[in-house]
């Protein structure tokens, strides 16, 4: 069972997941993080930002993977994920650009993009420590409701609900439909890719996440909710909100397992 912890707000959230992988960090100063996108770990990758040197030391070994890029976005468009990931880790973070990777969206070679990013990340040794969102749908990464449990990096079609979720981060493009200047497609690593990563660090927060979180936690493990994935992996934290637990039937006992957790044991 995934160990979940729920805490008040998205930045004791960060504060925490930024314990686990500050900790990774200074016992291998060359670890690979697997980096969502969105609004969620932010939290995360600012409590990085703010101690990670200090406490982990030097960070230019670090090696990264994003999770996804949208499909034929120029690559100076602010919202492309590479832009992201540059301006919310590589820069605060003082990260080694190079060692940071994100699957190439780009229309050209992009029938043979997703075997070259699981190439490049099992060249890196896997990923150590793979911080996840969840999608109001379920979706983690981009892999929407229907997503093979066995998938691997590859183009996928957004649905219309992703697009209509993420229209907020597109709002000076958007002109028409409020979802109109988010990518219809994007690349992204599978489900098979996230089950291979050491430790998975799911995040989650907000009241609109509650479903999706009870389905990956509590519910049938099932291709229509890829996040219960999560109940396949042998270590897996969910770190979410009193919101995002709402829909929770084992809250109490989640609660009850966190505060009685034995002095050892950490994320
Ligand atoms: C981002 C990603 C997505 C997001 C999810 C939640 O790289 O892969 O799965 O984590 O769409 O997005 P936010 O955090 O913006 O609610």
């Amino acid at each position: 069972m995934a160990e979940v912890v729920i805490v008040p707000s998205a930045e004791e959230a960060g504060r925490l997941a930024a314990d686990a992988i500050i900790r990774l960090i200074a016992r291998k100063p060359n670890a690979v993080l697997g980096l969502a996108t969105g609004s969620t770990p932010l939290s995360t990758y600012a409590a990085l930002a703010e101690r990670a040197t200090a406490e982990a030391g030097d960070l230019t070994h670090v090696r990264g993977f994003a999770l996804d890029e949208y499909l034929g976005l120029p690559a100076d468009h602010p919202e492309s994920y590479r832009a992201v990931i540059t301006r919310e880790v590589v820069e605060p973070l003082g990260l080694t650009p190079p060692n940071i990777h994100v699957p190439n969206g780009s229309p050209d070679g992009i029938e043979t993009a997703g075997d070259d990013y699981e190439r490049a990340i099992v060249a890196a040794g896997g990923v150590d420590l793979q911080i996840l969102g969840i999608g109001t749908d379920g979706h983690v990464g981009f892999n929407e409701p229907g997503s093979s449990f066995a998938s691997l990096t590859r183009v996928k079609t957004l649905t219309e609900q992703t697009r209509r979720d993420n229209a907020r981060f597109f709002a000076a493009q958007n002109a028409g439909e409020a979802s109109d200047a988010v990518p219809m497609h994007c690349i992204t690593q599978g489900l098979g890719t996230i089950l291979r990563a050491r430790h998975l660090v799911l995040l989650a927060f907000g009241a609109a996440k509650a479903a999706a979180v009870a389905a990956a936690v509590e519910g049938p493990v099932t291709a229509s909710q890829p996040g219960s994935i999560i109940q396949l992996h042998p270590h897996t934290t969910v770190i979410i909100d009193e919101a995002a637990a709402a829909d929770l039937a084992n809250a109490d006992y989640y609660r009850h397992a966190w505060l009685n957790r034995p002095a050892w044991q950490q994320l």
